[in-house]
């Protein structure tokens, strides 16, 4: 499988919270733990100072703060970022309208625009097995980091959605097909990221989310597949429909495994 490409995610797979929306619908709407992924995470930032300096890289929709947006201390001072133009104007949209400030940026997380040593806390969710070059990114968030901050990053584990992708391969997918140019499939998980960041932090560890979906129709996970660099024709494209739906009238229900966790790194 060929490495992430940066025009297509940046162009085309984010260059709108659309596609983004559709994966985030089948959690959102199908998840059994009732405390929600965001919430859980932002209990991680609880011994932050009063007055921390943060920053989120490929913060996408901003959805985070969005759901947080009750309980972030007044002191905090944040600044969302994401290499697409599309995404921080989506960030704009969500948070600017709220009552305390935010800072936006456009920048990559490979060359980070800002000076050495100014952030207590960077934060990188979900997006690091999209870079091409995780080297670099995981020593630009330590060089923009205090000297005693803290590198949040959430990703998923290698048994994450197995059986979505057991789905696929049922139905005749490589992953290559649908994958391909979007992540570096095993580029970074629970599993092996904690080596990645050891290269650049002296502590790392980590926190797994407790979580699972119960799906119960069709629709919500062929628009979350349809959310992939998919290429299908008219015909095959009516096939994997028709496919999901016989799948579902057999079972009734789908069980999927959540994998999904932070890495927190000193
Ligand atoms: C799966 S989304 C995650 C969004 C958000 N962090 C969340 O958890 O909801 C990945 C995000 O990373 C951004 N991204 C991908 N590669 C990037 C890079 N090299 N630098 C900065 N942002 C990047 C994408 O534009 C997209 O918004």
């Amino acid at each position: 499988m060929t490495a992430p490409d940066p025009d297509y995610l940046k162009n085309e797979q984010y260059k709108d919270a659309t596609r983004l929306q559709a994966r985030a619908r089948l959690h959102a709407d199908y998840s059994r733990n009732p405390y929600g992924w965001f919430e859980w995470q932002f209990d991680l930032y609880k011994d932050l100072p009063a007055n921390a300096q943060i920053l989120e890289l490929g913060a996408g929709a901003g959805w985070l703060w969005l759901k947080n947006r009750q309980h972030i201390p007044a002191g905090w001072d944040i600044t969302l970022s994401d290499f697409s133009a599309g995404m921080v104007e989506e960030q704009h949209q969500n948070l600017a309208k709220l009552s305390r400030p935010f800072h936006f940026a456009q920048t990559d997380i490979q060359a980070i625009d800002f000076p050495d040593q100014i952030f207590d806390a960077v934060i990188a969710n979900h997006m690091l097995y999209h870079v091409p070059d995780r080297a670099k990114a995981i020593r630009e968030m330590r060089r923009v980091l205090k000297p005693g901050g803290t590198v949040f990053t959430a990703t998923n584990g290698e048994r994450h959605l197995q059986e979505i992708h057991n789905l696929l391969a049922r139905f005749g997918f490589q992953p290559g097909e649908y994958l391909e140019g979007f992540v570096a499939a095993k580029g970074y998980t629970l599993e092996n990221a904690a080596d990645q960041l050891q290269n650049a932090f002296e502590h790392v560890e980590l926190h797994r989310y407790d979580d699972a979906i119960v799906l119960t129709e069709a629709k919500p996970l062929i628009d979350y597949i349809l959310s992939f660099p998919i290429q299908l024709s008219a015909e095959r494209s009516r096939a994997f429909k028709t496919f999901v739906e016989v799948e579902f009238n057999r079972t009734g229900t789908m069980d999927i495994t959540k994998d999904m966790g932070v890495l927190v790194a000193r």
